[in-house]
């Protein structure tokens, strides 16, 4: 019997707990922790996160402001508009949306964010304190991981870990993350990438195998260990004439074919996804404690 993860179930225990924790620090300090979204551009997948990171917050009690902001913003306008966020006290966390149009470096615009807003943990300060086993805030998707793979009850500790997929996002920091010591993580992490030779080989090896490369059908049955724990982090939009959208996500790894090989596996929609929100909570109410001490 393969084990079907709900991200939904488990994102749902987390919004609770998190819920908990927001009237907590209410009560403790007389205002609420607060999220600005910056969001640049029209991109439709980008619309339909942000609005379901703001209905997450508000369902929290977290306050939360999303900053339309045009496509042809140049750089300097945007790193003002961070700026002023950062100054800004009824905001704890801020989240930049990626991607930013070409002619902006994203990584000059996460660098100016005050580091102790960074909910996403890509500034370089919070990337390098994870590097050093000290992490303080780690991208939402990769603690969104890990959390599944805990309240499954799935072993790490000494595990074979392959995720194939080398973003700042999420392949590098789970590696990070899983790769430390203590509860759901002291695993053994290969990490896959365009330069690997052969990807199925590492893949066949592991007890846990994380796709995140973002193509369809990356990972096949072929590529998978019977009995492995198979965690789909990809996300694409795919053309589908039978669907009113005009499209259907798909994920990266073959459902249909390695449902029969793993012992568990994550849908996609409905596995990490929701997860990923459920994580952005949790750092943004770390966020407002960090910054009330
Ligand atoms: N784009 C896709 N996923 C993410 C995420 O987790 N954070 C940000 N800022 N942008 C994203």
């Amino acid at each position: 019997m393969t084990t079907r993860i709900s991200g939904n179930e488990i994102a749902k225990k987390v919004h609770e707990e998190v819920e908990q924790k927001v009237r907590r620090f209410e009560e403790a300090h007389g205002y609420s922790p607060g999220l600005a979204v910056v969001l640049v551009g029209n991109d439709p997948a980008s619309h339909s996160y942000v609005r379901r990171k703001e209905r997450a917050c508000e369902e929290v009690g977290i306050v939360t402001e999303t900053l339309n902001i045009s496509a042809d913003v140049n750089a300097d306008e945007l790193a003002g508009i961070v700026d002023e966020l950062n100054r800004d006290d009824c905001y704890h966390g801020i989240l930049v949306q990626l991607p930013l149009p070409d002619h902006i470096d994203a990584d000059d615009i996460i660098n100016g964010l005050d580091p102790l807003k960074d909910v996403d943990g890509l500034h370089s300060q919070n990337a390098g304190l994870l590097s050093l086993g000290r992490p303080r805030f780690v991208p939402a998707t990769p603690l969104g991981v890990q959390r599944m793979l805990i309240e499954e009850g799935i072993e790490v500790n000494g595990a074979e870990v392959v995720i194939v997929g080398r973003s700042s996002l999420v392949g590098r920091p789970l590696a990070l993350l899983l790769t430390q010591r203590g509860r759901g993580a002291n695993a053994t992490v290969t990490m896959c990438h365009t330069g690997t030779r052969d990807v199925g080989a590492h893949t066949r090896r592991a007890d846990i195998l994380v796709a995140a490369a973002g193509v369809p059908d990356t990972v096949t049955a072929d590529m998978v260990k019977d009995g492995a724990v198979v965690i789909d982090v990809g996300v694409s939009r795919v053309e589908d004439s039978s669907r009113r959208s005009g499209y259907r996500l798909t994920g990266d790894v073959d459902y249909e074919a390695v449902k029969e090989k793993a012992s568990a596996i994550t849908p996609v929609p409905g596995g990490v996804g929701p997860m990923t929100v459920a994580m952005l909570l949790e750092n943004v109410v770390l966020a407002a404690k960090l910054q009330s001490e």
